[in-house]
């Protein structure tokens, strides 16, 4: 039986939907590849970390003693581990410090796996090149829509189509806030009602602007489309100006306010856009509703594409998936190599 190693560096909401997941799997991993997935290495930015070689339990941490002096960037540098697991909370600005955080990994020769969007927006070319120089992966499923395979689809189903163009409802907060808007319920009141039940942030600033939706869509358009674009490139308004009656308006004439995303080429340069627009009620876009999402990636050879995330209970789960997935994904690669 052979053993791969992995360090995880944050270890909030998805960490430790990861962590539970990894347990819940670690027959099929045994069984699939032969393998022993050990988590060597944790990291947080108030504890510290915590480093077992032969592999932590992750059902008992509170009674394990992290080291409150040692950094990330100490973890990624010096601990013993086959993979990086990047989940760190974005830096919607910079993408900073996981960029740093991932190529620490990668220029040690550590495949990486990150669920946050920051890097993919701000240096996938570059990681993507490090990792392809280093013979390692660089694997980002879950940072644009969970686990929902939008990156694997690309690269494994439609082998040899271009994407042409990128269109979707990426960001849940701003959609689920619109079609409260639609039931008649205040932009104030869907704000709050949406922190109440947890998948609106304290200050949600970031999703209203559509600096969240702005960023994963510079991430498809990164990955997708090969440019090399960041969030700042994108042309984006919020859905703070939209009335009651605009959406009053809107209903009569049978369409909804979507807050959509659209990356295409013109003229040979990448455009991006996030802004809220107008849709036909009976189109695919008005039926993603509350906190789903959809994508449509425009082929040369297929046509258009659309996958949908369905809201499922937990939702973090489809983010843990992502990265499940990801670290299966290294696990065929490494043993066919
Ligand atoms: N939650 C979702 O549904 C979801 C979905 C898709 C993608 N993502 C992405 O996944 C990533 C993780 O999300 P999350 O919800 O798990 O975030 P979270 O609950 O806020 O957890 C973040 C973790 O990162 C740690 N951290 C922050 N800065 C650090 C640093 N410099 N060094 C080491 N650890 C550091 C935090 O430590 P402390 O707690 O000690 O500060 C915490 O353990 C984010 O990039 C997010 O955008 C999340």
């Amino acid at each position: 039986m052979k053993t791969i190693k992995l360090a995880l560096i944050g270890y909030g909401n998805v960490g430790k939907a990861f962590a539970k997941m990894l347990r819940q799997r670690t027959d099929y991993i045994c069984d699939h590849f032969n393998t022993e997935a050990v988590i060597t290495a944790i990291c947080t930015r108030s504890k510290g970390a915590l480093i077992d070689g032969s592999g932590i339990n992750t059902e008992d941490l509170d009674n394990q003693a992290f080291d409150r002096e040692k950094s990330a960037v100490e973890v990624i540098l010096e601990a013993d581990y086959d993979v990086l697991i990047e989940l760190t909370p974005i830096n919607i600005q910079t993408g900073m410090p996981a960029i740093d955080h991932i190529r620490g990994g990668l220029n040690r020769g550590k495949h990486v796996i990150t669920a946050n969007k920051g890097p993919v927006a701000w240096a996938f070319r570059e990681l993507r090149d490090l990792a392809a120089t280093k013979g390692v992966c660089f694997c980002h499923e879950a940072a644009v829509m969970d686990g929902v395979p939008v990156f694997n689809l690309t690269r494994e189903t439609l082998m040899g189509c271009q994407i042409t163009e990128i269109k979707g409802i990426l960001n849940a907060t701003t959609n689920y806030i619109l079609d409260e808007m639609e039931k008649g319920v205040t932009y104030e009141a869907a704000v709050k009602e949406g922190q109440k039940r947890g998948f609106v942030e304290a200050d949600p600033s970031m999703d209203l602007e559509g600096w969240d939706a702005a960023a994963k869509l510079t991430a498809l358009m990164n990955v997708l489309m090969d440019v090399k674009i960041t969030p700042q490139d994108i042309r984006r308004e919020g859905i703070g100006a939209i009335t009651k009656e605009q959406i009053e308006e809107a209903k009569a004439r049978k369409m909804k306010y979507k807050l959509l995303c659209h990356g295409r080429m013109e003229n040979g340069k990448p455009v991006g856009t996030v802004k809220p627009r107008l849709v036909a009620e009976d189109s695919l876009f008005a039926r993603v509703n509350g906190t789903a999402a959809c994508v449509t990636l425009t082929t040369d050879l297929m046509g258009d594409v659309s996958i949908i995330e369905h809201v499922y209970e937990p939702e973090i789960d489809q983010t843990a998936y992502g990265v499940l997935g990801d670290l299966l994904r290294v696990l065929t690669e490494t043993n066919q190599s």
